[in-house]
């Protein structure tokens, strides 16, 4: 099932708060190399995974073997390889920037002149050199979240977790994280990454997984889970007058019509079938087409339908 490649290899992880089990036995593997978003709905069981995953909080059954030491066992091992993006800061808002970088190295054990080195090297990339000598209370979110970035990179992991990064920052931060998020990727970086933003994930991710009341209802590449979730296929098409709703809805490959202003809204089994029957049926009705277009399955509609209360 597992490989040595894989960088991270959850094992029946659970979590239990109380009589609530927030992780219920989830078995997964993330890939060498490989960017793996863990998407979910509030309260699915993110960060609490990623808390287990991370040496944070034991998990109540399983275990992980992250980096290939045993996460439960081996803690210290383990971290010494990866960083961290928490949900919530871990930087000291009483120390300046460069203070909290600093200390990190030295959490670390890594030679000064290597951190100073470092450490200017990513307040730079991040654009947060000039404001370094300031106390991160003074920082606002979007900077915070950089810094917090900085700190977790600080001694060149070649694993990095991080929970919600972009969660409510400007598309500015927001692109400058994501940026370096690839270049380190590309460079060989393994990111595990929890996240809302289907777009973000879409985008970023290899694979993603999607875990619903503490159980992983899906994990594939996006593009596949989209194919897989959607057979139905939804063209829209607007005609240059009235047509009957009866006949559209009776065509050939064509599984429901509905009008929403003035066009129509089709399903199709078939996408080809009912686009050529589209065609025939306007020349019946002595009407032209105006627009014909094929709306793609969005990684939006596959989490939805994924997460919905009443999936099985
Ligand atoms: N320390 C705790 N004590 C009690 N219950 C907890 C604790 N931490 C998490 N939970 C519960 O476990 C469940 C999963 O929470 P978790 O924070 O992992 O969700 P999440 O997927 O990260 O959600 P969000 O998208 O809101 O960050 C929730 O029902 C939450 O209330
Ligand atoms: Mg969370």
């Amino acid at each position: 099932m597992y490989t040595v490649s894989d960088v991270i290899q959850a094992l029946d992880l659970t979590k239990t708060f109380g009589k609530h089990t927030a992780v219920d036995h989830i078995s997964f593997s993330v890939r060498e190399g490989e960017i793996f978003g863990f998407l979910g709905p509030n309260g699915a069981g993110k960060t609490t995974t990623t808390r287990m995953l991370t040496g944070v909080i034991p998990p109540n059954e399983g275990t992980a073997l992250v980096l290939g030491f045993d996460i439960c066992r081996s803690p210290v091992l383990a971290k010494q390889g990866f960083g961290v993006v928490p949900e919530t800061s871990n930087a000291y808002t009483d120390l300046t920037a460069w203070q909290n970088l600093m200390l990190m190295g030295d959490l670390y054990g890594i030679p000064r002149g290597r951190s100073v080195d470092r450490a200017s090297e990513l307040l730079r990339v991040l654009g947060l050199l000039e404001r370094k000598d300031q106390k991160v209370q003074a920082y606002s979110k979007g900077m915070k979240q950089r810094l917090i970035l900085a700190m977790a990179l600080l001694h060149e992991p070649g694993l990095l977790f991080l929970d919600e990064p972009t969660s409510g920052l400007d598309v500015q931060s927001t692109q400058m994280i994501l940026s370096l998020l690839r270049d380190l990727n590309q460079a060989g970086t393994t990111i595990f990454l929890t996240t809302h933003n289907m777009e973000e994930a879409n985008r970023l991710c290899h694979r993603v997984g999607i875990i619903r009341a503490g159980k992983i209802v899906a994990l594939d590449a996006p593009e596949k889970l989209k194919v897989a979730i959607d057979r139905v296929h939804r063209l829209e098409v607007s005609f240059d007058r009235e047509v009957p709703a009866d006949a559209l809805a009776g065509l050939d490959g064509v599984l429901s019509a509905n009008r929403t202003g003035d066009k129509w809204q089709i399903t199709a089994e078939n996408r080809d079938a009912a686009i050529r029957s589209l065609v025939t049926f306007s020349r019946e009705h002595n009407a032209t087409i105006v627009t014909l277009n094929t709306l793609a399955p969005s990684l939006d509609d596959a989490f939805l339908r994924l997460t919905r209360e009443d999936h099985p």
